[in-house]
């Protein structure tokens, strides 16, 4: 009896369990993403799975808080997350007396992030290909990215960002290629996700450099030397094809200010202004326009190694020299790549005609200090010599190809209008010089004309046969009683 009494009680206990598993009260969020950024928004979804029964009434709650009161909406959106949404979501279930409890889900909501931009090689040789690469914190979060040129804008120091082409939709790969880069450029790259895209900020510009000149901007260093001494005065000019120039200076780690913080800008020159400063020049308008790019230093120190500023083109003499600061002149010792490679009396090395192996790291020495005063190291870059290089190359080929075209065109052209007229004549002439002597290669007019495909060609070779046959044919002339209508064709074999 007591018994029975208990597998009763054990059956009903079972029963409300299985119950209340087929009762699952469920939260679920769309997006399905754990983290968040400022801004985004996401949508709580609350199901009672296995029950039709709609009179439920929904309440959700963070961390205890209550974010959505209680009402018969299953689903409900939180807009423009800020960071204070973090924590564990629930929602609670009401029907009639009884409550019950949903899993909980543990959001993040992050800043935004600010991507991180790379470019790889800051000098790319002209026409090469060159490497983007975004970086953005929680990587796996979903992102697609989006790539910019960065184009100068008037109002200080900004830019504006035009979309590159190829990344209308954003590209799933945090890599971006460019081909054929020739001039200084800058670019700019973000993130996004979701639908509507929901945007990180933008990375900070970053730029490709080429130390070559173009013709529509281009920046002259005067004295031109990478290395400076503290008291000379250094000017940056820019020309080319706008009136308005600004000069920016790049240095590491990320810092690009425009001349009138570190120089003072006179028309389209800029004058250094500051005892030291190092870093890349370069001179771009509002028009779009990027000149090459220069690496100089003016620092402290006694010694500095007179360099040219630009790359110099294969076959062209060159010489470094090696200054001092006191007007007191020393011998000084050469040295490429930490080796020396002249030391003797000259305080001048000169290359007669430079190769693309006299690239390198030059410095000089004092070679009578004690404690061996260098100047710092530069860089001495070789160019091909116009003409030769990939960059040149491809445009000429181009260029002679086209002309090749045309050209081909135009003979063709001529040959069809040539061979039109003479068709024309010819087929008057035919009818009074075709009368000369039959040979063994005739064929009736109306035989070529049942065989169009073959007919022109016919024609052509009448005429070819004429222009040789021609003379002799009038020489016989009415000495056979040929029909009108004949010609010849095979005109090698007769001739
Ligand atoms: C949500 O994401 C988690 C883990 O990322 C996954 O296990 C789960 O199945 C997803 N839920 C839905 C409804 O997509
Ligand atoms: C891109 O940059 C990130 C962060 O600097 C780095 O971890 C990653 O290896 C780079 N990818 C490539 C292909 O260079
Ligand atoms: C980009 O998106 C638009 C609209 O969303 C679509 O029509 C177009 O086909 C997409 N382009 C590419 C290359 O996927
Ligand atoms: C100079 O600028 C004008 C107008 O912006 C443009 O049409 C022209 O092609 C440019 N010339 C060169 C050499 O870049
Ligand atoms: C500029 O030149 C110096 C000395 O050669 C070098 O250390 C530095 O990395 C260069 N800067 C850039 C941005 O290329």
């Amino acid at each position: 009896m007591g018994h029975t009494l208990l597998s009763l009680l054990g059956f009903f206990l079972l029963n409300l369990l299985y119950r209340g598993q087929a009762q699952d009260a469920v939260l679920t969020i769309e997006p399905n993403w754990t983290t968040f950024f400022t801004g985004e928004s996401v949508t709580f979804k609350c199901d009672i799975t296995g029950d039709k029964d709609s009179d439920w009434y929904y309440t959700i709650y963070n961390q205890h808080r209550e974010v959505f009161s209680s009402s018969k909406q299953k689903s409900r959106t939180l807009h423009s997350l800020a960071t204070g949404d973090s924590g564990e979501y629930q929602c609670l279930f009401q029907h009639g007396g009884s409550t019950t409890s949903s899993n909980t889900i543990y959001l993040t909501v992050s800043d935004t992030p600010q991507p991180v931009l790379t470019v790889s090689p800051s000098w790319p040789s002209p026409g090469a290909s060159v490497t983007l690469n975004c970086s953005v914190d929680h990587p796996s979060a979903g992102w697609s990215f989006y790539w910019y040129k960065a184009v100068p804008q008037k109002s200080y120091y900004s830019y504006s960002y035009e979309l590159l082409p190829g990344s209308y939709n954003g590209t799933k790969q945090g890599l971006f290629i460019i081909d054929g880069q020739t001039h200084t450029a800058g670019y700019v790259c973000r993130a996004g996700r979701g639908d509507p895209v929901y945007y990180t900020s933008y990375s900070k510009p970053v730029f490709f450099w080429s130390g070559d000149m173009n013709s529509a901007a281009s920046l002259t260093v005067s004295p031109d030397s990478v290395q400076h001494f503290t008291k000379t005065s250094v000017s940056l000019s820019c020309e080319g094809n706008s009136t308005e120039w600004r000069v920016m200076r790049f240095s590491q780690p990320d810092n690009l200010l425009p001349c009138s913080i570190w120089g003072t800008m006179t028309g389209s020159t800029c004058t250094i202004t500051r005892r030291r400063l190092s870093g890349v020049f370069w001179c771009e308008s509002e028009t779009g326009q990027f000149s090459n790019a220069v690496n100089i230093t003016k620092d402290d120190g006694d010694i500095i190694l007179v360099s040219p500023v630009r790359p110099v083109a294969e076959g062209l003499p060159v010489t470094l020299s090696c200054k001092f600061k006191t007007e007191n002149v020393y011998n000084a010792d050469f040295y490429k790549n930490d080796k020396l490679i002249q030391n003797d009396t000259r305080r001048e090395l000169t290359i007669s005609a430079v190769s693309k192996s006299d690239e390198g790291f030059y410095k000089c020495k004092r070679r009578d200090s004690a404690d061996g005063r260098t100047s710092p190291e530069s860089w001495f870059s070789v160019k091909s010599p116009p003409g030769t290089g990939k960059d040149s190359q491809f445009p000429i080929l181009l260029i002679v190809g086209l002309l090749c075209g045309v050209l081909l065109i135009i003979l063709l052209l001529l040959f069809l209008y040539r061979y039109r007229k003479s068709k024309d004549s010819c087929y008057s002439r035919s009818q009074r010089t075709n009368q000369g002597p039959a040979t063994d290669h005739m064929i009736n007019q109306d035989e070529i004309q049942n065989m169009p495909e073959y007919s022109t060609l016919l024609h052509g070779d009448r005429c070819l046969y004429e222009t040789i046959g021609g003379p002799v044919e009038a020489g016989n002339a009415g000495a056979s009683n040929e029909p009108e209508e004949s010609l010849y064709i095979n005109v090698a074999a007769d001739q």
